[in-house]
């Protein structure tokens, strides 16, 4: 049992400085949750309050039922990985992973045993007698990480532990952490600003922005029904496409250029008022070309397209429609050039939100 309850959590920094608002969270054990957010929103304050690096100025934070409010972090079961890693410069591999161990007494011949079944698991039996010094990038993340799992902890933090290895090294230790969570089931909260990262790792994300929770949902929950506009253009690449719009005979009139857009149903009640300011988002991929007839869940539309970024399977095509900038994500080589072109958008896929407020309508 090792579920994990954040339950009003507040973080102030003086009187004025709110940094964590209302945060209320439950992470179900072996979950992965991902906190997602931009710079600043608060990601590592909240891991750092779990870990017991920083007191919270109110709310409870939980493990197994056990409130660690007043528990030092020594004693709270709890492991975390740093982006900068963190690793002893003058420990060997073996030393640095077997740290944790040597402080909790744990005898030689067991310690031994612990690591060599951490650098099994995560490939660096080889590399067990060298310094950090000697290290890729990489190799010193998974020496990080080994030591965090050495002590079996009941709960991993990770804080963008994968931000400063370069690209291609990103994805590939993205996927190895997801097999290993796969493997060890280890209740995990880890913070990133990259929403790719986000969406291919997490059971849940929670999506941050200036320390109050906009969205706690499944991968696919934040994707399709963003709860309001910041989590629709946080998540996403290319970005959603927000258009201002009036509601009119219970559909979407885009502001510009008086296309009319028709609705998923979920949205009748809230688009039943004429004249209601809202803005409608359409997720690049929600264009296609317009050939053959559209039916009544589609829109043709023209387009004046800019620019085309081929992108290798598919191409982002840049075009202007109701006096604004927008993209569509296409198959390659669908439109070649500049200058007129016929789209097709699939309304029933579209999200609107309040005008106002930002939230989605339904
Ligand atoms: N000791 C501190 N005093 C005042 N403000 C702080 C302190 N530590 C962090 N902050 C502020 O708290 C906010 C959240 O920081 P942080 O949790 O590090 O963000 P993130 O990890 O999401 O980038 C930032 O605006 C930061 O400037
Ligand atoms: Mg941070």
């Amino acid at each position: 049992m090792s579920s994990l309850s954040l339950d009003r959590v507040y973080k102030y920094y003086g009187p004025q400085l709110c940094i964590l608002n209302d945060i209320n969270i439950d992470v179900a054990s072996g979950e992965f949750l991902v906190l997602l957010g931009p710079s600043g929103c608060g990601k590592s304050t909240l891991l750092h309050a779990i870990a017991g690096l920083h007191k919270i100025s109110s709310g409870a934070i939980s493990l197994g039922g056990r409130v660690l409010n007043d528990v030092p972090c020594q004693h709270r079961d709890i492991a975390m990985v740093f982006q900068s890693y963190a690793l002893y410069p003058s420990m060997t591999v073996g030393e640095n992973i077997a740290f944790p161990l040597q402080m909790r007494k744990v005898p030689k011949s067991l310690r031994d045993k612990a690591v060599s079944d951490v650098a099994n698991l995560l490939q660096i039996s080889h590399l067990i007698d060298r310094k950090p010094g000697q290290l890729s990038g990489g190799q010193r993340q998974r020496v990080a990480i080994g030591r965090a799992l050495v002590r079996e902890p009941s709960l991993f933090l990770f804080d963008e532990p994968l931000s400063n290895l370069d690209a291609l090294l990103r994805v590939e230790m993205r996927t190895e952490l997801k097999k290993l969570h796969h493997r060890m089931g280890r209740t995990t909260v880890y913070v990133t600003h990259d929403q790719i990262e986000a969406m291919t790792l997490a059971s849940r994300i929670a999506i941050l922005d200036t320390g109050v929770v906009q969205q706690l949902g499944t991968p696919g929950d934040v994707y399709n029904r963003p709860a309001n506009v910041f989590v629709a253009n946080f998540i996403g690449s290319p970005r959603i496409n927000l258009l201002p719009a009036i509601s009119r005979g219970g559909r979407v009139v885009l502001e510009g250029s008086g296309t009319v857009l028709p609705p998923p149903a979920e949205f009748a009640a809230a688009l039943r008022q004429d004249g209601r300011k809202v803005t409608v988002g359409i997720r690049p991929e929600n264009y296609r070309t317009a050939e053959g007839n559209g039916d009544d869940r589609t829109v043709d539309i023209d387009a004046d397209v800019t620019l085309i970024e081929p992108t290798g399977s598919d191409d982002v095509v840049f075009f202007r429609h109701s006096g604004l900038e927008q993209s569509a994500l296409l198959r390659a080589g669908l439109i070649t050039q500049s200058g007129p072109a016929r789209l097709r958008v699939e309304a029933s896929r579209i999200n609107i939100f309040d005008g106002e407020s930002g939230k989605r309508l339904a």
